[in-house]
């Protein structure tokens, strides 16, 4: 029997990557004002996410979940909302070209600032500070100050959140994302670009098909798949005593919501299941998320998935594996067969980046951009040798033109990474790399899929 949860629950048990404040009483402080914030998310929206992920653990749909490594407060602004929003209409339409399925979008943004730490300080020439937690916790700059843990930035970063979501639904609602306008999301540096280019030829021959559609009386006034679109948010749930204060019984159904985000997740660093996190997320009802690294182990992954969703209901959990292009083929087909052993309902998505960050030889923290795509492909030919189903993509990516990953059509070298490095933490795909990713696993898509109808003309015939 699953012990009762409340949700200071995890207050009780080992914590890892807890900020250290030197004031408590303020913290206290904020956490009560953050209790008196209304929520970002409704449980509603969380509850159709849910439906939606179900769609994909069934095979019906794909989930594309993409934004920052890190939002930050210096790189806050709306036209750099807009561009990732952009970027990912961009990436959904191609998906939904290539796989001919429903793509359902999860953003990191509105609210993933809090970041993981291999360590806790960090040294530089003999002066030792605590490491940088994201833009929620301390600052980024190399001073005491700035490094002290400040609970205020909470209230800041709850700010942040709320307006760029505000944002996000205009622009998911209010006709930015009508499929007429998909010539207008290729922009700037992307347009010029060869993935741009073929964007083009994709965006003239949809609005040729919506032409057909309108002649035929379905149009952005008649059908509001058309007109507007669903973008949900998520972010890794690393900072409690935030995500604590967000907590908030939904009226409709009597259970508890994370209402921070409509899907939150649990990071490599901080999956133990006698921990903390795991505590504090089985107990909230919105889609949840598990990062699965190279030391995850099929049984402690099938004692985690009893743990976190213990009535095997698909859309619950995504499990967002993040092995590194050289460990994805040998890692991954255990964790597959275990969890299709014993019958688990979970979506399987990939994220190529995390376990494929490098130190350039300048220094720079970076990404080859082949590298990701050897590990989605490995990913792709797992799921296939298995029989199971390779249902979504997580990516670090921006809007912005940076050089912050090796490689790709615009060919960014090590030389160029001090360009435009402009991440608070990890690499990021500028927006042109991550529409050639899109391109690239839509083609996968449509290749298996070709494959399958192919196959099922062959039975039965
Ligand atoms: C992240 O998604 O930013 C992250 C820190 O990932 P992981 O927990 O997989 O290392
Ligand atoms: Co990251």
């Amino acid at each position: 029997m699953a012990q009762k949860w409340t949700p200071d629950g995890w207050r009780g048990k080992p914590i890892r990557q807890l900020p250290d404040y030197p004031d408590e009483a303020a913290l206290a402080a904020v956490e009560a004002t953050l209790r008196n914030y209304p929520p970002l998310v409704f449980a509603g929206e969380a509850r159709r996410l849910k439906q939606s992920l179900a769609a994909v653990a069934g095979g019906r749909a794909f989930l594309l979940q993409g934004g920052d490594c890190a939002e930050s407060f210096a790189e806050f602004h709306p036209n750099n909302i807009r561009d990732t929003f952009r970027v990912l209409l961009q990436m959904a339409v191609v998906l939904t070209y290539g796989a001919a399925c429903p793509v359902v979008k999860v953003s990191r943004m509105a609210g993933q600032f809090a970041k993981p730490r291999s360590a806790d300080e960090e040294t530089q020439n003999g002066v030792t500070l605590p490491a940088y937690r994201g833009d929620i916790v301390n600052g980024m700059e190399f001073t005491a100050a700035a490094r002290t843990p400040d609970p205020r930035r909470m209230l800041q970063a709850f700010s942040q959140a709320a307006a760029t979501l505000n944002l996000l639904r205009a622009f998911a609602q209010g006709g930015y994302a009508d499929l007429h306008r998909v010539h207008s999301w290729n922009q700037g540096f992307v347009a010029e670009s060869p993935a741009g280019g073929r964007y083009q030829e994709l965006a003239d021959r949809l609005t040729e098909t919506l032409d057909f559609m309108a002649a035929c009386g379905l149009t952005s006034e008649t059908t509001p798949q058309i007109r507007e679109t669903d973008l949900f948010t998520s972010h890794e749930a690393l900072l409690l005593p935030y995500e604590q204060a967000l907590t908030r019984i939904d009226s409709t159904s009597g259970d508890w919501y994370d209402c921070s985000a409509h899907m939150l997740w649990i990071g490599d660093r901080t999956r133990q299941a006698d921990g903390a996190h795991v505590e504090f997320l089985r107990g909230v009802k919105n889609p949840i998320g598990l990062k699965c690294g190279p030391s995850l182990d099929p049984a402690d992954l099938l004692r985690l998935i009893d743990i976190l969703n213990p009535e095997n209901e698909p859309g619950r959990l995504t499990l967002i594996a993040r092995m590194g292009a050289d460990k994805v083929e040998a890692k991954l087909p255990a964790l597959i067969r275990a969890v299709a052993r014993e019958g688990r309902k979970v979506v399987w998505c990939c994220d190529p980046m995390h376990g494929n960050t490098v130190t350039s030889s300048v220094g720079y923290k970076t990404r080859s951009v082949d590298r990701v795509l050897a590990e989605v492909k490995g990913f792709f030919a797992v799921h296939d040798a298995e029989g199971s189903y390779a249902g979504g993509v997580h990516f670090e990516m921006t809007g912005q033109d940076v050089t912050e990953c090796i490689g790709g059509a615009q060919a960014i070298t090590e030389t160029s990474l001090g360009d435009r490095y402009h991440t608070h933490c990890d690499p990021r795909l500028n927006a042109s790399q991550a529409l050639e990713l899109a391109f690239l696993i839509a083609e996968a898509l449509k290749k298996k899929r070709v494959g399958e109808v192919r196959r099922r003309a062959a039975i039965a015939s």
